[in-house]
Parts: C-alpha cells; structure tokens; sequence
C-alpha cells in the first residue's frame, strides 16, 4: 500500500484523472472524506502547504505538491517526478504604470514566498524589506501595505482584476511527485512502478 498526500482542489483532481489513466481505476474522494483507499493506494486530502508535512513526517509516503512551496522551505525529501500540472510561475506584481526601482531604499516586497523573495534579492546584492503575508498579496499594494510583490501568476487574471501588472518572473513551477526518504527505499519497488505508470500517462 502506498499513501499519497494530494493538495485540495485542482491538481489533486487533475493529478486523480493521471491515475485513472494509469490504473484503469476510477479515484474520487466522497463528499468531504479526507481519505480515498482503493487499489493498493490511500489518498489523503491536505492542504497544500502541508503536503510536505506529511510526507517527511512519513504520514505519506509520496505527496503531489508546487515547486513553488518546495523551494520555500528547503526540505528534505526525494523529488520523483514533474507532473507537468498546475504549470504557474512566481513572478513580480506592480500597480499598473508605477514600476518599482529596486535600487532605491526602503523598498517593501509582500508575498507569501519569503524564502525565494529573500533569495532573488540576495543574489542581486539588494536590500529590500520583505513583508510576509498568507494570502490576497494582490491587495497589498493597493492600499499602501508594500511597493509590489511577488506572487504565484496562472493566467494573470487576478493581477488584472486588480489593476496590477505582471513584472519579471523569478521563477516557474508545477506539480511534482515527492517521496518520503525511508519509503523511497523501504517501497521502492512500488514506488518505482508507480512512476513508470504515470510518466507513461503524462
Ligand atoms: C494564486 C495566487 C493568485 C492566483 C493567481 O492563489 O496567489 O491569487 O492564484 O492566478 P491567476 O494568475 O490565474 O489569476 P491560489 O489560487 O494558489 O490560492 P492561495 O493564495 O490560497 O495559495
């Protein structure tokens, strides 16, 4: 049996339809069951931030969850496979026409991603301050909180709505497939089977 910790609404549907395809199995998650068990596998609904939890913790062996919150944390966890889903980039956000010049003091970035925020800024040699926020960052600069941010753009519509515009992209993310370390040895061949299975779908 393997245990999966699937992020809650789009990709843990989308990355569902990969395994009907692969395994000829239909999987839903019932009305607001957290845990799908069928065929060999025990899907858990979590979400996304917490997939990596579960998984280092081994309460998962395997997760489906964003480069994205991968990369803000650093964990230490095997990445199996690019699922090629929920395809978005981390990119900047100004208020439409005000373009920031980051060379200027006392410049303030909100976004949820800190970590890669700190890291774009390090590299450059810049200081910025960085304000951490959990969600709506497309607000932020609206009402005078920061001067742009940096945040998760799909289709750039929610930026749109909300007369920002979309700036340099820091980078690109999708959905990958993540194990656990000791299940990655301990199922391997599972696991590996279980890759194979989806690669042949993707
Ligand atoms: C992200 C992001 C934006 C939106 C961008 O939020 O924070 O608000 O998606 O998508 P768009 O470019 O297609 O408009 P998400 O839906 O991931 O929710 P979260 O803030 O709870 O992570």
């Amino acid at each position: 049996m393997l245990s999966i910790a699937l992020p809650k609404g789009r990709i843990a549907k989308e990355t569902l339809e990969k395994f009907e395809d692969a395994f000829k199995e239909k999987f839903v998650f019932m009305n607001r069951k957290l845990i799908l068990e069928k065929a060999g596998f025990k899907f858990l609904n979590v979400r996304n931030q917490d997939v990596p939890t579960y998984v280092i913790h081994g309460a998962a062996d395997l997760g489906v969850v964003g480069l994205d919150v991968l990369e803000e944390k650093e964990y230490d966890l095997i990445k199996l496979l690019d699922l090629k889903l929920g395809l978005c980039k981390v990119a900047f956000g100004f208020v439409k026409g005000n373009k920031v010049d980051f060379t200027k003091s006392n410049i303030k970035v909100a976004t949820k991603h800190e970590i890669i925020t700190k890291k774009y800024f390090e590299e450059k040699a810049m200081a910025v301050d960085i304000i951490k926020l959990y969600g709506s960052i497309e607000l932020a600069p609206l009402v005078g909180l920061c001067d742009c941010i940096v945040d998760i753009v799909e289709t750039g519509e929610t930026m749109k709505e909300n007369g920002l515009e979309v700036g340099d992209t820091i980078m690109q993310s999708s959905a990958y497939l993540i194990a656990n370390k000791n299940s990655f040895y301990a199922k391997k061949d599972l696991i590996f089977d279980l890759k194979e299975k989806i690669q042949s779908v993707l």
